[in-house]
């Protein structure tokens, strides 16, 4: 039986492993200027939405490469006079991420992933945000997620388990949603997806 269990738990993880290289392969696919659209698109659905409405204290994070980019929703939450948040690698909990408030004022750095975090004092605990932006690899319609394979945002989030806040909604491009995602025990589910398509609620 434990044998059986460690068998699947490597399978899961060679299938998790080919999908994220598969799944970022396509995505390079997609062009700068039709990710900008696809950004504008979701951007309209999430300003018209009762979560967006409803959520003061929302957490984005800096896009690497040619993920989808929260530039534009940052600034949609400062005009709306919400409070906005960014994740920084944690110097004290491993592999997991502390978050930060953010305004224009703000000046951001690179982390050792050249991903950018804001230089600033004020911190937040994660159970005090509304609504987080989860960047991710893959998404299925489950709500479960495939990030790049840290585990940061299953550890920060693992509280969720138990708890029912914050909302955690994933941001992507529809060809990023794949039909059945492997999931495992200390993954932590999305509650909902935001695509160029929509606002979708699992
Ligand atoms: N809560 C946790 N406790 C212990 N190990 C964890 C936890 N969350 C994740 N991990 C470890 O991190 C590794 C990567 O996790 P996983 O494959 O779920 O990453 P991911 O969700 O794709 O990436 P990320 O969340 O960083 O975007 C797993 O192999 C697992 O060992
Ligand atoms: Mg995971």
């Amino acid at each position: 039986m434990r044998l059986l269990a460690k068998c699947s738990g490597s399978l899961a993880l060679k299938n998790k492993t080919l999908l994220r290289k598969t799944i970022l392969a396509n995505r390079l696919k997609i062009s700068a200027l039709e990710r900008k659209q696809a950004v504008a698109q979701a951007l309209l659905f999430l300003v018209g939405s009762s979560l967006f409405n409803a959520s003061q204290k929302i957490a984005c994070y800096c896009a690497q490469k040619n993920e989808f980019d929260c530039m534009p929703i940052i600034h949609m939450i400062w005009q709306a006079h919400k409070d906005c948040f960014l994740p920084v690698l944690s110097p004290n909990k491993t592999n997991a991420l502390d978050f930060f408030y953010y305004t224009a004022e703000d000046t951001l750095q690179l982390n050792r992933y050249k991903i950018l975090e804001p230089v600033s004092q004020k911190q937040i605990d994660p159970s005090q945000l509304d609504l987080v932006l989860v960047p991710l690899v893959g998404f299925d319609n489950e709500g479960n997620r495939l990030g790049m394979g840290g585990g940061y945002y299953d550890r920060t989030f693992m509280f969720l388990k138990k708890a029912k806040k914050p909302f955690l909604l994933g941001t992507a491009f529809e060809m990023q949603r794949v039909e059945r995602l492997p999931d495992e025990p200390w993954d932590i589910k999305l509650n909902g997806v935001l695509t160029e398509s929509g606002l979708y609620y699992f």
